[in-house]
């Protein structure tokens, strides 16, 4: 199976409800290391024609792992409610990307999805 093919398959799922959970971290202070290495770092830099919206996955240097039996699959990104775009990922790829949002919304919202641990947001 592709990644393509895979990616498409966590869509439908996703669409279908299969995935019915979000996780996101209320409070990063309290937040334990399974949900700081799950949630997307969204970092946004200002461009003339809108914003780069640049994703990693793990908060304050905990990493998440990107193996055979335990990776994240994809990432993507929402302008509000508009997709922006989604990248997917095997195990011997980095979980990272970098989309250019026009931003026609006051919120950017990017997405996780783990193999094992399900969907998780980050809302910037
Ligand atoms: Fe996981």
């Amino acid at each position: 199976m592709t990644d393509d093919v895979k990616f498409d398959n966590a869509v439908e799922e996703f669409n279908q409800g299969v995935v019915q959970e979000v996780h996101s971290i209320e409070d990063i202070d309290t937040a334990s290391d399974f949900e700081l290495k799950h949630t997307p770092n969204v970092v946004i830099e200002e461009l003339s024609s809108g914003q780069r919206v640049k994703v990693t996955i793990g908060l304050k240097g905990i990493s998440h792992p990107q193996t055979e039996e335990h990776l994240i699959e994809w990432i993507r990104v929402f302008d509000g409610s508009e997709p922006v775009g989604s990248v997917s990922f095997g195990p011997t790829d980095t979980p990272e990307a970098t989309f250019e949002v026009k931003r026609s919304s006051d919120q950017i919202i990017v997405q996780a999805l783990c193999n094992l641990h399900g969907l998780w947001e980050a809302r910037v």
